[in-house]
C-alpha cells in the first residue's frame, strides 16, 4: 500500500493502524452492491437529472484526444507543476509568508522559542504544536474587514521525535513529566490576532483576544443532553460537567454566531489502563480503545488512567465550542452533536432558521452525521443562539444505490435506540453514538473527513480519505473502489433550489460523486476528474475542503507522498463545463500534510497549515528531513501557518 517507503511516515494521524476499522456492522451494506457502480453509470448519463455529474469524466488519454474542446476553468492561475521537496511552493504570481510557527509568542508575556529548554510553562503560552483548522473571523465582529480579524488555529496532536531532543516516537514510558506536560501545552487550539498592513500580515502583540486553550488546564463546560450524567461524573469532578481540556483538535468550522467548532478526534489514543477493566468496556472498544495508548500522559495524570478514572473517555471526542471574541468565555463540549471520532464541523443557518451541522467520524467504515437545531436562529437577539446547538436531532446518513441520501434519526425511544440496547436516555445514544448510528443501518464509508456546504450552489461536500482496509465485494454505490488508496469526493444536494433555497433540515438529499482521486495515468488507480484536467492536476486523499466567495472548491490533502507527490491544495470549479477539473495550487514541504484552507471573506488571502513538516522515516530532531520554514541548523522543523496572497492583489484564483 506504500509506494515509496522512504518518504511515508505513518504520521501520528494514527492512519495506519488505529485506522483498522473498529465497526463491527461494516459489512451491512453488501446488499446494497451494485455491479456498475453510481459514478460510472453517470457517466453515462450526461446531462441527465441533477447535473452534469461526472459527465465528461476524463483521464488524460481522453483530454489528449478532445484538446480542442477542453473546457476552460473560471480558475487562471498558473498551475504549479507536481514535485516533492524540502519546501512549500505557491503558483508564479502568489507570495506567501510564514505567519505563526511552532514556539512562536501568542500571550504577551511568553518567553523566546528555544527547542532545547522547552518548558510546559512557555509552551502554554506559544503556539502550539501540528496545526490543523484555521478560522478566520473579522475584527469587528460583524464585519467582512478582510485586513483585521482573529485566526483560531487547532494544534491536533505532537510529534515527539522531531519535538524533542533524543526523545523516540514511542518513548511514552520514558517521558519525564515535563515532557508529558509539554505535550499537553502543544495541543488544544490558539486563537491570535492578525493584521494587515502595506500588503504583510502580522500577528498582533498584547492583543487581548490572544489566548491559549490546551490538554493541560484549560476548563471546558460539557453542555447538552449528556451534561451531568452518571456516565460523564469522575471522582475530580461529580457534577460530569467540568472537563480539563481537549485533544486530537483535528479540522472544525466557523459558525454563523462568530464562534468556532472544533472538532475531538482520535480520542483513544490518549487513555492507558485496560478498558476491559471498566464498565464501559463495549463502549470504549468500539472507539478502538485497547489499552495501547499513543501517549504516557496516564502516567502523570490519572484522570487518562481508565482504570483509575473510567468515565473520563466519555468525556472527550466532542465537538467543542469556543467564542473567541470573549476571551474568557468557558469553551463548550456540545454533546447533542455526537461522541466520535469527529473530523470537523460545519454549521449553517437553514433557510427555515434553524441551524445545521455537518460532521463526519474518520475512521474506516465510519459514518456521516447531521444534526438540525430544535430552536430557530434569532436574528434580533444573538446572544439567545448562544446555546443553539444544544438541543436538536442528530442524523446519520444511508446512501442509497439509487441517488438517495436519507438521514436517519437518533432518538432515543425511536427504532431500536430502546432500552433492549443499552440506551435508556438521549445521553446513552450520545455517547454510544457509534453503535446508536450502527443500529441504524448507517452507511459505512471511506473514512468521512471534512465535510462542508458549498453556500453558492447549496450542496454540502464530504472528503472521503482512503480505505485500503475495502475488500473486493465490499464495494457499495458510495464507496465504489475496493483497496481505494486514494479517496473520493462526494456531493450531497439537498431539495429545494440553489444556494438559500437549498433545505438543509430535509430528511431526503441526492448524492453524487464529484471525483475518485488517484493518478489518471494509473489504470490501476480508476481515478475519475472532471474533463481537462492537466498531468499536474490529480491528486490523492482529499482530507480538509474550503470553498471561496464564487463557490470553487479547494482541497488540501493528506497522504499524497505515498504516491511520489507532495501533499498540497488543488482547486476546481464545482460547477459548469469545468466541474472537478482539479489543478494544483500549493505544494507542502517533505512529510507534512497541508490544513485548514481559509480565506478572507474577499478571497485575497488564503491562509494554510502545513502541518507535521519533517515527518518522513528516520526524520529526528537531530536529523530532520528538512528544517523548514526556517532552515536554521539549530532548528527542527515546526508547523506553521502560512499566508498566501496574490502579488498584485486581487482574489486568489
Ligand atoms: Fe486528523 Fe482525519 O485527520
Ligand atoms: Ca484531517
Ligand atoms: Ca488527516
Amino acid at each position: 500500500m506504500i509506494d515509496n517507503p522512504q518518504f511515508v511516515e505513518d504520521h501520528n494521524d494514527f492512519e495506519d493502524d488505529d485506522d483498522i476499522s473498529v465497526n463491527p456492522t461494516q459489512s451491512q451494506n453488501i446488499s446494497e452492491i451494485i455491479l456498475e457502480s453510481r459514478v460510472e453509470r453517470r457517466s453515462f448519463l450526461k446531462g441527465v437529472g441533477t447535473g452534469a455529474l461526472l459527465a465528461g469524466a476524463s483521464t488524460l488519454t481522453t483530454k489528449a484526444a478532445f484538446a480542442s474542446s477542453t473546457p476552460k476553468s473560471s480558475l487562471t492561475f498558473k498551475e504549479l507543476p507536481l514535485g516533492y521537496d524540502d519546501t512549500h511552493h505557491v503558483p508564479q504570481g502568489y507570495d506567501s509568508q510564514v505567519l505563526i510557527r511552532w514556539g512562536d509568542k501568542v500571550l504577551s508575556d511568553a518567553p523566546a522559542f528555544n527547542p532545547k529548554k522547552q518548558t510546559a510553562e512557555a509552551q502554554k503560552k506559544q503556539f502550539g504544536y501540528n496545526n490543523d483548522f484555521i478560522g478566520y473571523l473579522p475584527l469587528p465582529h460583524g464585519s467582512k474587514n478582510s485586513d483585521h480579524g482573529l485566526l483560531c488555529i487547532n494544534h491536533e496532536y505532537v510529534d515527539r521525535q522531531l519535538m524533542f531532543d533524543g526523545v523516540g516516537k514511542k518513548d511514552i514510558e520514558k517521558q519525564s513529566k515535563e515532557l508529558i506536560n509539554i505535550e499537553m501545552a502543544a495541543h488544544g487550539h490558539t486563537i491570535v490576532e492578525v493584521k494587515r498592513e502595506n500588503g504583510k500580515w502580522a500577528v498582533i502583540e498584547d492583543s487581548e483576544y490572544a489566548r491559549r486553550i490546551t490538554a493541560l488546564e484549560t476548563e471546558m463546560e460539557l453542555s447538552g443532553p449528556v451534561a451531568g450524567h452518571k456516565r460523564v461524573q469522575t471522582s475530580k469532578d461529580p457534577s460530569g460537567k467540568n472537563v480539563i481540556g481537549t485533544v486530537n483538535n483535528c479540522a472544525g468550522g466557523v459558525t454563523p454566531w462568530g464562534t468556532v467548532l472544533i472538532a475531538e478526534e482520535n480520542f483513544n489514543g490518549y487513555f492507558g489502563g485496560n478498558p476491559e477493566n471498566t464498565p464501559e468496556g463495549a463502549n470504549y472498544k468500539r472507539y478502538g480503545m485497547k489499552g495501547e495508548p499513543r501517549y504516557g500522559w496516564y502516567r502523570f495524570h490519572e484522570r487518562f488512567d481508565v482504570e483509575k478514572e473510567p468515565n473520563e473517555a466519555n468525556r472527550f471526542g466532542w465537538m467543542v465550542e469556543i467564542n473567541p471574541y470573549e476571551p474568557h468565555a468557558k469553551p463548550k463540549k456540545r454533546t447533542a452533536l455526537g461522541r466520535f471520532k469527529h473530523e470537523g464541523a460545519n454549521a449553517l443557518i437553514n433557510k427555515d432558521r434553524h441551524v445545521v451541522v455537518y460532521t463526519g467520524d474518520d475512521q474506516r467504515f465510519e459514518y456521516l452525521y447531521k444534526f438540525v437545531s430544535k430552536n430557530k436562529y434569532n436574528y434580533a437577539n444573538q446572544e439567545a443562539n448562544m446555546d443553539i446547538l444544544d438541543e436538536g436531532t442528530l442524523h446519520v446518513a444511508q446512501f442509497k444505490a439509487d441517488g438517495d441520501l436519507v438521514w436517519q434519526p437518533l432518538v432515543h425511544g425511536k427504532g431500536p435506540l430502546t432500552a433492549e440496547n443499552g440506551f435508556h436516555s438521549q445521553a446513552d445514544v450520545l455517547i454510544e453514538t457509534r453503535k446508536a448510528a450502527d443500529l441504524m443501518g448507517a452507511t459505512p464509508m471511506d473514512r468521512p473527513e471534512d465535510v462542508e456546504p458549498n453556500l453558492v450552489t447549496g450542496s454540502v461536500f464530504m472528503m472521503l480519505t482512503n480505505n485500503t482496509k475495502r475488500k473486493s465485494g465490499q464495494e457499495d454505490a458510495a464507496n465504489p473502489r475496493a483497496d481505494n488508496k486514494h479517496g473520493h469526493i462526494i456531493e450531497m444536494t439537498p431539495p429545494g433550489g440553489r444556494g438559500e433555497l437549498a433545505d438543509h433540515a430535509a430528511d431526503v438529499f441526492k448524492w453524487n460523486i464529484f471525483l475518485l482521486a488517484g493518478n489518471p495515468d494509473n489504470k490501476d488507480d480508476h481515478a475519475k476528474y472532471g474533463e481537462g484536467i492537466s498531468k499536474d492536476g490529480w491528486l490523492s486523499d482529499p482530507d480538509n475542503v474550503a470553498f471561496d466567495s464564487k463557490g470553487r472548491v479547494w482541497i488540501a490533502t493528506d497522504g499524497a507522498p505515498k504516491s511520489g507527490i507532495a501533499d498540497g491544495l488543488w482547486a476546481a470549479d464545482a460547477e459548469g463545463p469545468a466541474r472537478a477539473q482539479t489543478r494544483h495550487f500549493f505544494a507542502a514541504p517533505l512529510g507534512a500534510e497541508l490544513c485548514g484552507p481559509c480565506f478572507t471573506p474577499d478571497d485575497t488571502t488564503l491562509f494554510v497549515a502545513v502541518q507535521h513538516p519533517g515527518d518522513t522515516k528516520e526524520s529526528t530532531f537531530k536529523n530532520p528531513s528538512t528544517r523548514w520554514p526556517d532552515f536554521d541548523e539549530t532548528l527542527p522543523p515546526r508547523p506553521s501557518v502560512v499566508a498566501i496572497t496574490k502579488r498584485n492583489g486581487g482574489a486568489i484564483g
